[in-house]
């Protein structure tokens, strides 16, 4: 997407920190903006800031697929054709792998995983459907490498998120619509407050909230990246058509550190050339798909 001019952009977890920079950083770039949020008080009390702008806000469980399409359907009936949808919606639970319980994998998946792939389910016969190319921001997090001490259902849904954006890639260049995932380390948000959105069908949990917890997290957070940076890097990510979008400098090192460990696992030993050969031809084609699809997205 070249151009954010008068474009519409569908907003997924817009009531609050990164959905809700996003929506102002697009809306000052000239885009229409729909928010749709699971929490409708601090949703509508949005109303106020957004009065007489083109904003329009949706009350949305990203996990419930039918409103999902009501939702597509009304952004459509407010401002048309949809060309940037950003699947941001996600939660946090902190807790030991080992005391999950399967509402806790549930709950998180239902938004982080689920709540993204219903949005591309939706939104993208549309997207597709109007042919005038678009873009897809998926959120995922620096979690989805690093695998997170007790936050593990969230490193795997982010995990999930990462590989399902840069399939979809492959897949959309040809409709010029191009994909990108973003993926934060600490932001400023109300992350820590995620058990407010959890749904009584996802109850109970395997881990004790405590008090201490979220104070500490809270205070973790306090710490992160304001959203608005944030927002704003992933804006400049979309223009470029970046596949990831990287905000946080200080992850790079211990990127490389992984990489360079899993490049070490790999056994040195010879290849079967038969199996090899259909590796080379696999790769090159992955290649050649990418550098169209590079030059398709470019033309926009
Ligand atoms: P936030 O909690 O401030 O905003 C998330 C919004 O999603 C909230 O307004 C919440 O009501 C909404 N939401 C929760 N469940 C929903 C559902 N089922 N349907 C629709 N909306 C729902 O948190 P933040 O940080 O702005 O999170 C945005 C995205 O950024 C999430 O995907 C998160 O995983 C990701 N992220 C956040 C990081 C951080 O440090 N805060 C770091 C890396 C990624």
């Amino acid at each position: 997407m070249k151009s954010p001019k008068d474009k519409v952009a569908f907003v997924t977890g817009g009531a609050s920190g990164i959905g809700l920079a996003l929506g102002r950083v697009l809306l000052s770039a000239g885009m229409k903006v729909v928010l749709a949020d699971i929490r409708k008080d601090p949703l509508f009390g949005l109303a106020d800031e957004f009065e007489g702008l083109p904003v329009h806000l949706i009350p949305l469980d990203v996990s419930d697929r039918r409103a999902m399409e009501q939702a597509a359907a009304e952004t459509e009936s407010v401002f048309g054709k949809v060309h940037l949808l950003c699947n941001n919606a996600g939660v946090n639970l902190f807790g030991p792998l080992d005391e999950s319980i399967y509402s806790d994998w549930d709950w998180v998946l239902d938004v982080n995983l689920n709540g993204v792939i219903n949005g591309i389910v939706t939104f993208l016969p549309r997207m597709k459907a109007h042919g005038e190319g678009g873009h897809i921001l998926n959120t995922a997090s620096i979690a989805a490498f690093l695998g997170s001490t007790k936050a593990g259902i969230y490193a795997a849904s982010k995990a999930a998120v990462c590989s399902l954006s840069e399939s979809l890639w492959y897949d959309l260049s040809p409709h010029r619509i191009g994909v990108s995932i973003l993926c934060p380390g600490l932001v400023k948000s109300q992350i820590y407050q995620s058990n407010d959105a959890r749904p009584g069908r996802c109850l109970p949990s395997g881990y004790t909230e405590s008090d201490d917890l979220t104070a500490s997290l809270k205070e973790v957070h306090s710490h992160g990246m304001d959203p608005t940076e944030v927002a704003q890097k992933a804006l400049q990510g979309i223009l470029r058509n970046d596949l990831y979008i990287f905000t946080h400098p200080e992850h790079r090192d211990e990127f490389v550190e992984r990489f360079n460990r899993l490049g070490a696992a790999f056994p040195n030993e010879p290849v079967d050339p038969n199996r090899l050969a259909f590796e080379e031809g696999r790769r090159q084609r992955q290649q050649d798909l990418w550098r169209r699809g590079q030059e398709r997205l470019g033309t926009e």
